[in-house]
């Protein structure tokens, strides 16, 4: 695996490699890497003849500095995970590499940013449309790709690309979860063992809706579901109904999505689910 830590030696190699037609995957991540995102790279390779994964702790994402702080940045595990799941291309830069001081981001990302993740992380999808921007015009992929664990962001994404008719394909590939169900995610392991058997309850409650969607009215399946929340270790920010499209409250039956955050101690974790 090649691994490049300026703009400048990785755009100078996709040059080089630029006019033998080859597809480019783009695989944006924060590092911290798990299976989830090692099926993003197996999507990736399916696809596409050169594979780029970028790890790189994005500051202007994090709305809570000890957030920032706290993120786990195992990189030479990373390194070891890519260079196993075959990845060609590692962009691993700076802070200072990327950002410049002062920097100014003017996109504005429209009802999304108000309403769930953008209601609680105020924000936090100027940074990530910020940084994807960034990463979709050095590398200029023909596909990117990420986990609908993050489901809200791909929209987003999807918005921002359309928005600058960038030509690359996004792709949401499906969550990978752990063997209890736990959705997969670089925060899991600040969870200790109480606070991970405590997590199984996002888990639990999207199945008891999934199971009864379309059988119950929706406040009342969704009061039956905050129930799974009566814990000291849980903090429930939402746990909501809505439309797969535009995230609004739900108006047709079938392209719902049910999407829930929370806190387990001072850990926040997200998931959510296609519903039927
Ligand atoms: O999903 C993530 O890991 C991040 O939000 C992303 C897309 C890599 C941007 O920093």
């Amino acid at each position: 695996m090649k691994s490049f830590n300026t703009k400048e030696k990785l755009v100078a190699y996709l040059n080089s490699v630029r006019g033998k037609n080859l597809k480019i995957g783009l695989v944006p991540t924060m590092g911290a890497l798990h299976e989830g995102h090692l099926s993003l790279i197996a999507a990736s390779k399916e696809k596409c003849d050169l594979t780029i994964a970028s790890i790189f702790v994005n500051p202007t994402q994090f709305n809570k500095a000890d957030d920032l702080l706290k993120y786990p940045k195992p990189i030479e595990r990373d390194k070891q995970l890519l260079e196993k799941a075959g990845c060609d291309i590692l962009f691993n830069p700076e802070v200072s590499e990327m950002y410049h001081d002062n920097e100014r981001w003017n996109y504005k990302v429209g009802n999304l940013n108000t309403i769930l993740e953008g209601k609680f992380r105020p924000g936090h999808y100027e940074g990530v449309t910020q940084i994807v921007y960034k990463l979709f015009t050095l590398v200029e992929p023909d596909f990117a790709f990420f986990g609908q664990k993050d489901y809200q962001q791909f929209l987003v994404i999807s918005e921002l690309t359309k928005h600058f008719k960038l030509p690359i394909q996004l792709q949401a590939c499906p969550i990978i979860r752990e063997k209890d169900g736990l959705a997969m995610s670089s925060r899991n392991v600040r969870l200790n063992q109480l606070e991970h058997e405590k997590s199984l309850q996002l888990y639990q409650s999207l199945k008891f809706i999934k199971a009864n969607y379309g059988k119950l009215p929706k406040e009342g399946l969704l009061n039956q579901a905050k129930g799974f929340y009566n814990d000291d270790l849980l903090d429930l920010e939402y746990l909501e109904i809505a439309d797969q499209h535009t995230l609004s409250p739900i108006n047709d039956q079938k392209n719902a999505i049910v999407l829930v955050a929370c806190s387990v101690g001072s850990t926040r974790l997200i998931d959510n689910m296609m519903l039927p």
